[in-house]
């Protein structure tokens, strides 16, 4: 049977305190929703349908691309009422599997065991806990699930019962679509309840199977802020432990935070507080020092980066040496042995092997030769106010400190600019080029004095 996915996401959010949608708010970088779209996409569903309400443009905008159709439930008349507004678009022979959209670590290994038996019947995802407060009930008898009975609804008795319904189910969509058309909303909260429909499936025959979810956090809502700060810690352990059953060693996996996909080759360490977003690769041996932020980057074999270095965009050839606090913008590429040293920015720049650029520098729009070195507090002066402009330096080159390269310029193989120079014409390969103004000294000058009254 097929399988069509309704993720409920219209919910107010109301203790977020917050204007963002609910669903919209990050984890790991991402929006909650996104994490159960992806989720949903792993059991290749026919669809997937997002009901939405309050800020649904937001909803939208935090999803743009994702391949879902989006259903307005324009008033949240509660669960029931959330998933029938999607039922118009599911077939008769489909079966229906209802995520919500603030759930956002349930796994994809649970979800295919949820769907797995029983298919002509309805399929529940439990959780036992110890304090079950706040949770639709399951109420048993000795032939197995009866119905579903809300916190507000429960009495003494059923209030003791410790297994939860995590809202998490599937139902074929025919008997689905009859249960939902004729819920009622005398209860407690005055909602039309989709747990109504365990007693109709039971009525009618049906078999309804509890699936026990493999651990209390991957069923776990979010409401507020707290507990959302609670499912992003929980995301980056397991990142963490993922990372380390792969072979990376991690200083501290509690001070460790992935925003995207980090692949790692052999033996890589991972210092505390570093921060890895969108795609990162790493190759073997690859040591990462304490608060780096590691964004879009491929990072070569043995490659070294020290503390607090952001690296964006760029890529790194094996035996890189960066930071303390450097900056590798988009388009920087390393090649083999280069250097970057402490508060060097660089954009759009080729380095070649072995070449070094080790304190105090920008480095913008430039293609560096193998072996050059880049003194302090060199600047290439790639924008004129209008257009950036290129800067070209052959290899061999060495830059004297406290020079500015006034592009477009050309630097020629093995030349050597004089320090304190300005350097707005070519310089000729293997010469000594150099501005510099005459220096002079004045005697008997005096220092002005600070007034006395
Ligand atoms: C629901 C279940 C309860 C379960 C609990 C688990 C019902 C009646 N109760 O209760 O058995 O233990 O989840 O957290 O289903 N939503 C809509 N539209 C609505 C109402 C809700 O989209 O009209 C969405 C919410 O945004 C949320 C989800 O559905 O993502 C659950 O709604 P919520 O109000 O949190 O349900 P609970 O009362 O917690
Ligand atoms: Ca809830």
């Amino acid at each position: 049977m097929k399988l069509s996915v309704v993720i409920l996401a219209a919910g107010r959010g109301t203790r977020m305190r917050s204007d963002l949608p609910k669903v919209a708010h990050r984890l790991a970088g991402r929006p909650m929703l996104a994490h159960v779209v992806e989720t949903a996409e792993r059991l290749k569903p026919a669809a997937i349908h997002v009901v939405y309400g309050h800020g649904g443009e937001r909803v939208r905008a935090a999803l743009r691309g994702a391949p879902v159709s989006w259903v307005e439930q324009a008033r949240q008349l509660g669960t029931g009422h959330a998933v029938n507004q999607a039922l118009p678009a599911i077939p008769d022979d489909h079966r229906v599997l209802v995520l919500y959209g603030d759930v956002p670590l349930v796994s994809a290994e649970t979800l295919a065991r949820l769907v797995e038996p029983n298919p002509q019947g309805v399929n529940l995802l439990t959780v036992t806990l110890d304090d079950p407060h706040g949770y639709g009930r399951i109420v048993r008898d000795d032939r197995g699930v009866q119905r579903i009975v809300e916190q507000k609804d429960a009495s003494p008795r059923e209030l003791a019962i410790k297994e939860c319904n995590t809202g998490l189910l599937v139902a074929p969509a025919e008997p689905l679509r009859r249960w939902l058309g004729s819920l009622s909303n005398d209860n407690a909260q005055g909602e039309y309840y989709l747990t109504d429909i365990i007693e109709r499936a039971v009525g009618e025959g049906l078999c309804v199977e509890a699936v026990s979810a493999a651990d209390a956090d991957e069923v776990q809502g979010c409401n507020d802020r707290v507990q959302l700060a609670r499912l992003e810690r929980a995301y980056q352990r397991r990142a963490a432990q993922r990372l380390m059953r792969e072979g990376v060693a991690l200083a501290d996996p509690a001070r460790f935070d992935l925003r995207g996909t980090l692949s790692t080759g052999r033996d890589c360490y991972l210092d505390v507080g570093c921060v890895f977003e969108g795609t990162v690769r790493l190759g073997h041996n690859v040591e990462i020092g304490p608060h780096c932020v590691i964004r879009n980057a491929d990072i070569g074999d043995g490659c070294r980066i020290e503390s607090h270095s952001v690296i964006d965009g760029a890529r790194l050839a094996a035996e890189c040496r960066i930071g303390p606090y450097a900056r590798l913008r988009p388009g920087s590429e390393l090649a083999r042995g280069a250097k970057v040293g402490n508060f060097v920015e660089t954009k759009q720049t080729r380095l070649g092997e072995g070449a070094k650029v080790n304190h105090l520098s920008y480095i913008g729009d430039a293609e560096v030769g193998a072996g050059t070195n880049i003194g302090a507090g060199t600047i290439t002066c790639n924008y004129d106010g209008a257009n950036k402009h290129r800067t070209e330096i052959g290899a061999g080159a060495f830059i004297g400190s406290g020079t500015q390269l006034v592009a477009p310029v050309r630097i020629g193989e093995g030349a050597t600019i004089g320090a304190g120079s300005t350097i707005g014409k070519n310089a000729p390969a293997d010469a000594l080029t150099l501005t510099r103004a005459p220096q002079k000294s004045l005697r008997g000058w005096r220092r002005p004095r600070k007034n006395e009254d």
